[in-house]
């Protein structure tokens, strides 16, 4: 390394290793890296090479400033080399494994020309902040999911205390149970049981984990230098102020896509975190379709469903009489390969496109589309949200629940779907949503807010870009 890279700050970037995850932290590791860091980025050794396989490895390693490492997770590699890891699962083992493979690496680095200065980790990799202190390191955590989400995670003990969660057993799913109301959520007036991350009502095996869990590391989240959230304080004002109090320093710093548009040069915007290779020719469709005319449908990287349910989407989606693309994942439908039926694809040829995975932000920044019928992961709400496109959300588990709410009830951008979904729902909805009143009102919401998440991304001056890179400099660690 030359000496103007050894004076640079040098931050270690490490995602949970989840399609979700790693997306905003690379684009906030682009970020960091055009305010002049040097980056070491950390992936787990299985999606590392699905990176190389998606991105290819030459774009990967363009740059010397701005590098790629793995940690193994601790587990067999799937038999499938391009399944998704179940999340849970990999960042059990990561907790439990995870902390000397990190601490050599770091301690690897250090030995180099160009020192650690900050480690930016993901909010749920706490077994990080052990290394961090212990080498005198400052760590900022990311918390990759809905703001609003870590204060229903902080609740937990409370709807404990109340006799509310857990569920004794799942017939309370179906009883109406899950439509009370839960009036002591500070910020969320009205919010339901069925709203709360499902993994805190505990039913399900391996839930216990979870919950653990998130409580562990909110409490250990408070040792770290602060906290890093991909949402602008225009949106979430009041969660933000409330999450203050559990987290002296937080920072708003998003829409991160908006940001790294507007900061990040094209050499580097070329590294692209994707695990699953794109269609691009989803843009030239769409290129092809009317202004607004277009319903997205995508359920993110780790929602599954049923055959059954597959089968309510593709009814409501013909029944609608609506353009769409649908990206279905190939493996979105539980135990097999989606199979559409016949009939449904010939009712549909001249009004949908199909494909497996796209160019999402470019997806929903193209003007043919109309609305999101999204899993409501909160990537994919905040995509939607700065691009000025309303949604129907169908949410699957952990923030999707409250973000679904927030984006229905608060902010008025989305309709919600009933988990038990059936297609003339699918198909009621989606005409409203395109052609209805409530479409309207709620496109209207939704620019507003587009606008206000321009104007927090604005450079120099906007809300998102005052303060973060500033303060990590600040407070990097120099010899
Ligand atoms: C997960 C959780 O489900 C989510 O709730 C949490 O907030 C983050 O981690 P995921 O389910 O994949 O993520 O959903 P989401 O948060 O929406 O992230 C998906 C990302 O993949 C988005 O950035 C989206 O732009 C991208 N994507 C998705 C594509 O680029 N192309 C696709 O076809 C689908």
């Amino acid at each position: 390394m030359g000496s103007e890279q050894e004076k640079k700050p040098h931050a270690v970037c490490i995602p949970n290793p989840a399609q979700g995850h790693i997306n905003p932290m690379l684009k906030l590791a682009k970020i960091l890296h055009a305010k002049g860091f040097l980056i070491t980025f950390v992936n787990n050794e299985f999606n590392h090479q699905r990176l190389v396989r998606s991105q290819g490895s030459d774009t990967l390693s363009s740059l010397s400033s701005f590098r790629f490492e793995t940690i193994p997770d601790g587990l067999p590699p799937p038999d499938n080399k391009d399944a998704t890891q179940d999340v849970n699962i990999v960042l059990k083992s990561l907790h439990e494994t995870g902390y000397t493979p990190f601490r050599s690496l770091v301690s690897k680095i250090n030995a180099s020309d160009t020192p650690v200065t900050c480690i930016v980790a993901d909010f749920v990799m706490g077994f990080t902040l052990p290394v961090a202190e212990e080498l005198g390191i400052p760590e900022v955590l990311l918390w990759t999911s809905g703001a609003g989400s870590l204060i229903l995670y902080d609740q937990y003990p409370n709807l404990i205390e109340k006799g509310l969660m857990p569920l004794q057993d799942p017939s309370y799913l179906l009883n109406g149970y899950m439509d009370t109301i839960v009036d002591f959520i500070p910020t969320m007036p009205g919010i339901r049981l069925k709203d709360i991350p499902p993994f805190v009502r505990m039913i399900q095996p391996g839930d216990e984990f979870m919950v653990e869990f998130a409580y562990r590391e909110i409490e250990r989240a408070k040792s770290a230098s602060g906290i890093i959230f991909n949402t602008f304080n225009e949106l979430d004002c009041d969660i933000l102020d409330t999450l203050s109090l559990m987290f002296p320093t937080c920072y708003a710093i998003g829409p991160l896509h908006l940001l790294e548009d507007r900061t990040v040069s094209k050499s580097l915007a070329s590294i692209k975190s994707n695990l699953w290779k794109e269609e691009p020719e989803c843009l030239t469709w769409l290129d092809a379709q009317k202004p607004l005319s277009v319903i997205y449908v995508n359920f993110g990287s780790i929602t599954v469903m049923t055959h059954d349910q597959l089968i309510a989407f593709c009814w409501g989606l013909e029944k609608s009489n609506h353009s769409f693309l649908w990206i279905i994942r190939p493996d979105l439908v539980i135990g097999e390969s989606a199979v559409m039926p016949p009939e449904f694809m010939a009712a549909t040829s001249e009004r949908g496109l199909l494909a497996s995975w796209c160019p999402q932000e470019q997806v929903l920044s193209h003007p043919s589309i109309g609305g999101f019928l999204t899993h409501s992961g909160w990537n994919s709400t905040i995509e939607s949200i700065s691009s000025g496109v309303p949604m129907i959300c169908w949410p699957f588990f952990a923030d999707q629940q409250p973000n679904c709410w927030l984006s229905c009830n608060k902010w008025g951008v989305a309709m919600e779907i009933d988990n038990d979904v059936k297609s003339d729902e699918v198909a009621k909805l989606v005409i409203e949503l395109m052609d209805g009143e409530k479409g309207f009102e709620m496109r209207n919401n939704v620019i507003d807010l587009k606008n206000r998440a321009e104007e927090a991304c604005t450079v120099l001056s906007g809300s998102s870009v005052c303060g973060v890179a500033m303060e990590i400099d600040n407070n990097v660690k120099r010899d």
